[in-house]
């Protein structure tokens, strides 16, 4: 019966086509989630984190004069290798304090309800890292 199998194609056709159209979308939702949150992050650096660690992540921003320890340097290669991506969003979430560290570094205890803009500071203090 060729009509049944055409009909039976086009079903097939419809259904995949469907399917690769909402693939398609939800794709293009994550990427737009992510791109958010990183932009989010991004502002978040330069508005909270450069005070003390500088624009640059050189531990060099206007607040780090008074400070002691200072801030991280974030372009230090060595000091990037020896920590892991869980201890720098913790540091993040949780201030100085909750890994042993000075209380000077602050919390931010509002982005733990925004898992994916900690990821995105994390993502930033990585790509500060001096390229060597
Ligand atoms: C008030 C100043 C201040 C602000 C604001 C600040 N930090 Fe810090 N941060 C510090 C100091 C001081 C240290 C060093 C603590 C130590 O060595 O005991 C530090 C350390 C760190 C470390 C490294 C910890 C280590 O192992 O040495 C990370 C990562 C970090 N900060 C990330 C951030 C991020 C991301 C932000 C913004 C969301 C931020 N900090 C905001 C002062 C600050």
């Amino acid at each position: 019966m060729p009509r049944a199998n055409s009909s039976g194609r086009f079903i097939d056709f419809a259904a995949v086509a469907t399917a690769a159209a909402i693939a398609v979308i939800s794709v293009a939702d994550a990427e737009d989630t992510q791109g958010a949150a990183m932009k989010e992050a991004q502002e978040i650096f330069s508005t909270r984190c450069s005070v003390c660690h500088g624009a640059s992540g050189k531990g060099d921003g206007p607040g780090s004069a008074a400070l002691n320890p200072k801030p991280r340097n974030f372009t230090d290669a060595a000091w990037q290798k020896s920590v892991s991506d869980e201890y720098i969003e913790k540091i993040i979430q949780f201030g100085g304090m909750a890994v042993g560290k000075s209380a000077t570094m602050p919390g931010n205890p509002d982005l733990t309800a925004k898992p994916d803009v900690v990821k995105g500071l994390r993502a930033t203090v990585r790509g500060l890292a001096q390229k060597n």
